[in-house]
């Protein structure tokens, strides 16, 4: 299947979708399809990175697979596991039914089939006959580990199971990996995928953006707040507001009925975009707020 016909037709078509995607975005969101090779999406939090590889879901008609990672994610989680109960459950019942006359090879070929197999996200969308987007979540949370198990997902794009044999894929997923970067990927992953930086937009795009999901909000109120955010993430902050964080600012005022984003409200509202004390502090010295 082609994913994408050119970068354009990507961007036309996440556009279709909701999402805003930059000329980088488009162009490796159409060779991560074309070349079918992994996509690693980086950057800080909130820039839409995981909606990505919704949008591209939901662009192409294709199903997402999620494999959200986190620190301990193991082989079962993340690849397959047997249903022990269920194996067990079968011993029991041979061997009061043939009271005892089967072998164990013949239980040990009978426990271990599709039947038993219980399939986690990898397996999952390496099977799949239907258009698959693969989103492996969050990458940088798993212990290194990890990495090793998704090599031969990202690179053969198939899986081996020791009892069952070698599992490839019938219909290659579109693979999007996120990571915040909060440490270094092997080499050896990166090597399998093609890359792509998503930072802070610019301030048009952004606007586009917050319109296109807040419609209610005056347009002169969101050039307002894409300007605030702006300078917010100008200033040495622990957490700088994000576009979800935008976008949640607009809501907010639109909840308000506030028509105009004087200091008064950006004050009243910090907390939907500052989730730090330190940060609020630093706000409102900056931008000379002065806190009711
Ligand atoms: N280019 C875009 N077009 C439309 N909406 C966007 C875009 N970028 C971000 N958003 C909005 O920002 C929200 C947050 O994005 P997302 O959850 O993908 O962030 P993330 O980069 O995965 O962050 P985290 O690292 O915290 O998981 C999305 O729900 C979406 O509403
Ligand atoms: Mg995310």
């Amino acid at each position: 299947m082609t994913w994408f016909a050119s970068p354009a037709d990507a961007s036309t078509r996440l556009h279709d979708v909701g999402y805003l995607a930059d000329p980088a975005t488009s162009t490796t969101s159409f060779l991560a399809g074309a070349l079918e090779k992994p996509l690693l999406v980086e950057g800080p939090a909130g820039v839409g990175k995981t909606e990505l590889a919704k949008a591209v879901a939901r662009a192409t008609g294709a199903d997402l697979v999620r494999l959200q990672c986190y620190e301990g994610l193991d082989e079962a989680r993340a690849l397959y596991e047997w249903n022990y109960k269920k194996q067990l459950l079968r011993i029991q019942a041979s061997h009061t039914q043939s009271g005892g006359d089967e072998t164990w090879d013949q239980t040990h070929d009978d426990i271990f089939t599709e039947e038993f197999l219980l399939t986690r996200p990898l397996l999952t969308a390496i099977r799949r006959e239907e258009p698959t987007v693969l989103l492996i979540d969050e990458v940088d949370k798993t212990d290194i580990e990890v990495e090793g198990l998704l090599l031969e997902v990202l690179s053969d794009f198939q899986v081996t199971i020791p009892e069952l044999g070698t599992v490839s894929a019938v219909r290659r997923p579109f693979v999007v990996l996120t990571s915040n970067a909060s440490r270094e990927l092997s080499e050896a992953v990166k090597r399998r995928c093609l890359y792509l930086h998503l930072d802070y937009p610019d301030a048009e795009r952004e606007r586009e953006i917050v319109a296109s999901q807040v419609p209610g909000l005056d347009d002169q109120v969101t050039r307002q707040l894409v300007a605030t955010i702006a300078r917010l993430r100008e200033l040495e902050l622990k957490k700088a507001p994000s576009i979800a964080e935008s976008v949640d600012w607009a809501r907010t005022l639109v909840a308000l009925e506030i028509g105009d984003l004087d200091d008064t409200a950006i004050a009243d509202t910090l907390g939907v975009i500052l989730k730090h004390r330190s940060d609020h502090d630093r706000a409102v010295k900056e931008l000379k707020l002065v806190r009711r």
